[in-house]
């Protein structure tokens, strides 16, 4: 959008392509045949608006936004601005003190009725005069001026631009306002307002008679569907702790005596105002802004409500719509028997994972954690608990994580917990501060037992974390650490003394823990046996991470494929811990070919197995991730 507020070429013909667009074009010429409904006239001011004036603008959660009509004419807010208000009021003086003035009950009566709680004096809710008169006595301010600019700011922040009062209506509206003064002295009879009621009222006329455009009504509504964020400037307007209570009220008494036919019709939360704009919004989707003056006999704009009618229905967005996809939040699920970590087992370890791996399960979760998607999950996990030691909650496709859905986490985490079994959680991202937040309450808890938390960055570490565990459950022998050159995999199937030839061409070299054993790059020399000790292979991605490729224990070979198809190393080594490597340099290895040719097949041959055992693993991985 240009600084004058024109679309630029490309934004125009983008608006043309979308369909979104044209649906609004064909939308906004169809409303226009709609002729009922009068002009308000009982504010002069206001019975000077062309009836002909139309304009309808919708503006999603992520800035864009999509307008047909008059768009960009001002006209003043009226009531639409009074649950903006409430906001600021529940934000000054917090709920309790908010509702012990005004109530949440909807009347079913007419915008300006004269009617008040009979005991308390309370206004029924803060949508009809009353209590939007009362409402906006409660705005914390020190003088009546700083008041009224700190609504002007806060109106301002929502809209994303900067807001002012059309004087004239609101001149109008002061001299003629009687009904309102009348209902100020009742407030004022009850003590609700604590002051003159000329106060509070005068601030009244000035808020409705703030001007804005449809425009800024959807971007207005979009910063409320948006958690109280302007989509646009990024900017707050309201705490997201106000949201739900000033939707409700929008949604039971937004529409004053049409509320209930509203909510049948059209089920979004909306409020209407007497100049013409009705303001809908789509938590967590959209705004939409509609201007046209004509109103019915309950004040609500003719051709506002078949727009918005047109809209829920054409999009299915009844706000008790139940969404289909809520229920499809396991993306995938698999378990140890067929995706590993990265680090590369000897023959018994690999045999326990085979037998047992599936104790281990991984399910992978997708979009919102709420109630009904997090019930699901856990549910599958509970389930499965018979034949599970411990289960991993992937998180890097989770969207947001409702804090009651967190909590549901780590209570199984701790119930898993007591029954010796384990649920970890990994690829949590800076996204999900909610459950963030409460890990870390809870880790720093001391009725909880901490060792039962267990985060981890990604899937491998996670991974090899649950294979270590499943291994030293379920091992025998206790020390593996180290082995001999015929217990060696390269040497399955050498004589003792094939063996013994072996080891006469082998060099011995032990290695400290962080030692960089071979440099990506470098010329391959030889093939290295493990004999003691962790090693990984590790590559250095292109946003400058590090990425473990495998990690090796005692008993296998690396470096072996750069030898055997004579190019460099592709990668670099380090030592986890201490260990020793024999070391058969390329030229033995050739040599070995012409001097004992059945050795170097029986080395070829453990080489070959390998790669193929490594070769069904990621087989199976790939077929896995990709269902
Ligand atoms: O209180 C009044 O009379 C107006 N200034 C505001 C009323 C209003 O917009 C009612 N909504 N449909």
């Amino acid at each position: 959008m240009s600084a004058a507020g024109q679309l630029t070429q490309r934004e125009s013909d983008l608006q043309v392509l979308s369909p979104i667009q044209r649906y609004l074009d064909k939308l906004h010429a169809k409303c226009c045949k709609i002729q009922g409904g009068q002009v308000a006239t009982y504010i002069p001011e206001l019975s000077k608006a062309d009836p002909d004036w139309f304009g309808i603008s919708i503006a999603t959660t992520d800035g864009r936004v999509y307008e047909v009509g008059d768009t960009r004419l001002p006209f003043t807010i009226q009531s639409i601005s009074k649950p903006f208000v409430y906001g600021i009021a529940l934000e000054d003086r917090g709920i309790d003190a908010v509702l012990r003035k005004i109530g949440v009950e909807p009347t079913g009566d007419a915008f300006n009725s004269i009617s008040l709680t009979p005991d308390t004096g309370c206004p029924f809710n803060p949508m009809i005069n009353a209590g939007a008169i009362a409402t906006t006595s409660l705005v914390k301010g020190s003088s009546r001026e700083d008041i009224m600019q700190r609504i002007l700011g806060v109106f301002s922040t929502y809209a994303g631009r900067n807001l002012s009062i059309d004087n004239t209506v609101y001149m109008s509206e002061k001299e003629t306002g009687h009904r309102n003064r009348a209902i100020g002295h009742m407030l004022r009879n009850f003590d609700i307002l604590s002051e003159h009621p000329d106060l509070a009222l005068d601030l009244y006329f000035k808020q409705c008679s703030i001007s804005v455009d449809c425009r800024d009504l959807s971007l207005m509504a979009a910063t409320l569907a948006n958690g109280g964020v302007n989509p646009m400037t990024k900017e707050r307007a309201i705490s997201s702790d106000f949201l739900e209570n000033i939707m409700t009220i929008m949604t039971t008494c937004g529409m004053y005596d049409y509320a209930g036919e509203w909510m049948y019709w059209i089920g979004i939360p909306a409020k209407s105002g007497v100049a013409g704009g009705i303001m809908a919004v789509m938590p967590g989707q959209a705004g939409i802004g509609v201007f046209s003056p004509p109103l019915d006999s309950r004040g609500n704009s003719v051709r506002g409500i078949e727009v918005c009618k047109n809209i829920s229905k054409d999009f299915n967005l009844h706000c008790l719509r139940v969404p289909r996809s809520s229920r499809s939040v396991i993306r995938t699920q698999y378990d140890l028997s067929t995706i590993r970590s990265k680090r590369h087992r000897g023959e018994r370890e690999t045999e326990i994972l085979d037998k047992f791996g599936s104790l281990v399960k991984v399910y992978e979760l997708h979009g919102d954690l709420v109630f009904s998607t997090v019930e699901l999950a856990i549910r599958k996990i509970v389930d499965a608990s018979d034949s599970l030691d411990m289960a991993v909650i992937d998180f890097k496709r989770v969207t947001n994580i409702e804090e009651s859905s967190a909590k549901i986490i780590v209570e199984l985490i701790e119930t898993m917990g007591h029954c010796g079994k384990r649920l970890l959680l990994v690829n949590l991202q800076p996204r999900h501060s909610k459950i963030n937040r409460y890990l870390e309450e809870q880790l720093n808890s001391e009725e909880r037992e901490s060792t039962l938390l267990h985060v981890f960055p990604d899937n491998d570490i996670a991974l090899e974390w649950c294979e270590n565990r499943l291994i030293e459950q379920l091992r025998t022998d206790d020390d593996d650490h180290k082995v001999t050159l015929a217990e060696h995999d390269l040497c399955r199937g050498l004589t003792p003394n094939e063996v013994a030839t072996l080891e006469s061409l082998l060099k011995s070299k032990t290695y400290r823990s962080g030692d960089l054993i071979i440099r990506k790059g470098d010329p391959a020399a030889e093939i290295f046996l493990l004999m003691s000790g962790e090693v990984s292979v590790r590559v250095d991605l292109p946003n400058g991470q590090i990425k473990r490729l495998s990690t090796l224990s005692a008993g296998m070979a690396f470096g072996e494929i750069a030898v055997i198809n004579r190019t460099v190393r592709s990668a670099d080594v380090y030592a986890d811990t201490d260990g020793e490597c024999y070391l058969l340099s390329t030229s033995s290895f050739d040599e070995l070919g012409r001097t004992h040719p059945t050795i170097k097949m029986t080395l070829l041959q453990n080489l070959l197995h390998n790669f193929s055992r490594m070769l069904k693993m990621a087989e199976r991985e790939v077929t896995t991730l990709s269902l």
